[in-house]
């Protein structure tokens, strides 16, 4: 008789969802074969779906099922008929939920046989290279740690959609197929085939749609939206990724903040019962610079830069005193117990400095209540003084000194090296867990200037806002100090989200344009459709994405985003599973009208 799966083989619990009250009972499990072992010709097997495993125990006595028992390979997909018992005494496996209870098969079925495995699947399976994971992602999801991760990014977005739903936020989906947003990547280009030569952009962002949608009324606007970005790819970067995307109409930086805290606080709650406080420290971009280095502190860290420039603008050192007479800056990073490193050590952090753009690193080592270090000589007393008492240096401790013309730069290298000495002492790291360190990063500057192309660049983008209440005429003045009211989101050194309000007045966005160098002619080029949107009555706005990506591999404890991607791309861009990019055949590129240049290719 054929035997196929009909309702008599339906799994009448999950694996992991069988318990003692199921002893004695007829029941029936699906799943995956896991670790067969064959004790004294007695066959056990466990089967596994996302809940667990639930072990199935095959006895000689059961005839034709243990005969072919015996032929059941890992991941054969199967449906067993049984008896629960308990398991005898001493048997029982405390690693497992369902450790003290067995299915007795009296039947069983293969739905479908697995072929050999190219790897192991189990929880080890971290350790597999990853581009074989990626090319099987099936079955490197076909496991706990997988399937906990997919399952809390899909309560994060339910979560999502609840918590913005209860607040009014409409969820709106922008086209995928549509024009170049100015998010700083490059655009990942459609070839439209009814308008040959013209060109689609994925979105790096719906920035300019959601903009549009305040002008039309909907002043609560989110999606949980895919975006595109062709940029270089690292640990928290994807060419394809996720943001939850917010705007919202007549409000200020205090609303979006306090509305994400709300989010945060929940979520965190939800995802992870613990209660994180709120509200976060808002600190402005060069106060984050200055003490910590960065846009996006780790503030767990408890290391702190300070600023010497008042020591070495009279002591007799010539190169330092030079830089500050050009505007340069000399700050310098305290490394409690850092006297004791070894002269290699020393080393290997000035060539990192230095690789990063640093002369040299200079340092004091204050050892047996002196201080050493290839300055001193050119110090006085009252110079060794003050620096103890600007670095607050110790006995026992390191100051490292970074003296560079670009505050930013300065700040940037030690920063890098308060992580790099921070994260590897336990002392002054605390990565337990639920350590959770939020904050704003505030008031970023509006512009950076592009040395390769000579001109300024927006930092955020060429919509956001400058902040216009100190001197309204900043970018014009002096344009390296201007502000944007933008704002990042940061939890234990990664940006997880940003935003800012935007320019609703055409008379600031035209000196935004010109300052940045876009003549009104590009500026109508680029972006003419948005502009005139707004000129039909822009309410006051602003919003922000997430990056839910990042966030839910914070929340999973991962440390790469594609640990929490079903489907994620390589380094190169590419997609093991399916082999994406691929070429096409010649026909379509024919009706595309595109010509593909071979000799470039090669
Ligand atoms: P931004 O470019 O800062 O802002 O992006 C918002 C958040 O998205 C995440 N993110 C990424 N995650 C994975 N891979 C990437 N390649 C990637 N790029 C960004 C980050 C980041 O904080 N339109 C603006 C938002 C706004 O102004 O409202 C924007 O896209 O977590």
């Amino acid at each position: 008789m054929n035997r196929i799966f009909d309702a008599t083989w339906q799994r009448t619990s999950l694996c992991g969802k069988f318990t003692e009250a199921d002893a004695g009972k007829e029941v029936r499990a699906n799943g995956w074969v896991r670790a067969r072992r064959d004790l004294g010709g007695i066959i056990f097997i466990e089967i596994w779906d996302w809940t667990g495993l639930i072990q199935i125990v095959f006895n000689p006595e059961a005839g034709e099922i243990h005969k072919l028992a015996a032929a059941l390979r890992n991941e054969d997909c199967i449906a067993v008929k049984g008896k629960m018992r308990i398991r005898p005494e001493g048997t029982e496996n405390p690693e497992i939920k369902t450790g003290n209870i067995e299915i007795v098969a009296s039947d069983f079925l293969v739905l479908s046989k697995s072929k050999p495995l190219p790897f192991e699947v189990g929880d080890n399976t971290d350790n597999v290279d990853e581009n074989i994971r990626l090319k099987y992602r099936y079955l490197d999801m076909r496991r706990d740690r997988m399937q906990k991760n997919m399952r809390t990014r899909s309560k994060i977005n339910a979560y999502t959609r609840k918590y913005l739903g209860e607040r009014d936020f409409v969820e709106l989906e922008t086209p995928m197929l549509t024009k170049a947003t100015p998010e700083g990547a490059r655009d990942y280009l459609v070839p439209s085939r009814v308008n040959p030569g013209t060109f689609y952009a994925l979105p790096q962002s719906p920035q300019l749609f959601k903009q549009i949608l305040m002008v039309s009324g909907f002043d609560k606007y989110y999606q949980i939206a895919r975006c595109f970005r062709d940029e270089d790819l690292r640990a928290d970067r994807q060419p394809e990724f996720t943001q939850i995307d917010i705007e919202m109409s007549y409000i200020v930086e205090e609303d979006i903040m306090t509305l994400i805290e709300g989010y945060m606080k929940g979520l965190f709650k939800e995802i992870r019962n613990v209660d994180i406080p709120t509200p976060f420290i808002r600190m402005p971009y060069w106060e984050a610079m200055d003490k910590y280095g960065s846009d996006k502190p780790d503030l767990r860290v408890k290391l702190e830069l300070c600023d010497l420039a008042e020591v070495f603008k009279n002591a007799d050192f010539a190169p330092f005193k030079e830089m500050l007479n050009a505007g340069g800056v000399v700050r310098g990073l305290r490394l409690p117990g850092g006297a004791n490193l070894s002269r290699a050590e020393i080393k290997a952090l000035e060539s990192k400095a230095i690789g990063l753009g640093l002369t040299g690193l200079a340092n004091f080592l204050y050892k047996d209540n002196e201080i050493k270090g290839p300055l001193v000589k050119y110090l006085t007393p009252e110079n060794i003084e003050q620096i103890k008492n600007i670095s607050k240096l110790e006995n026992g401790d390191a100051l490292f000194l970074a003296s560079h013309e670009s505050r930013r730069k300065a700040c940037e290298i030690l920063g890098v090296l308060r992580l790099e000495l921070g994260r590897k002492n336990p002392d002054l790291f605390d990565d337990s867990p639920d350590n959770w360190k939020f904050l704003w990063v505030t008031r970023f500057p509006l512009l950076e200037w592009n040395e390769d192309e000579k001109r300024w660049e927006a930092m955020h983008h060429p919509f956001t806002s400058p902040v216009l209440d100190e001197d309204p005429y900043m970018m014009e003045n002096d344009p390296a100090g201007a502000l944007a009211r933008a704002y990042d989101c940061v939890l234990n050194g990664n940006e997880v989200g940003g935003g800012s309000i935007r320019i609703h007045d055409p008379e600031v966005q035209a000196r935004v344009f010109k300052r940045l160098g876009i003549t009104p002619e590009e500026a109508k080029r680029r972006f003419g459709f948005f502009l005139e949107a707004l000129s039909y009555g822009t309410p006051p706005h602003g919003g922000l994405a997430l990056g839910v990506d990042r966030l839910v591999m914070l929340l999973c404890e991962g440390s790469s985003i594609r640990d929490v991607m079903a489907f994620p791309k390589t380094q190169k861009a590419q997609c093991l599973l399916s082999g994406a990019p691929d070429e096409v055949e010649s026909s379509r590129l024919d009706e595309l009208k595109i010509i593909i240049d071979k000799d470039e290719e090669e």
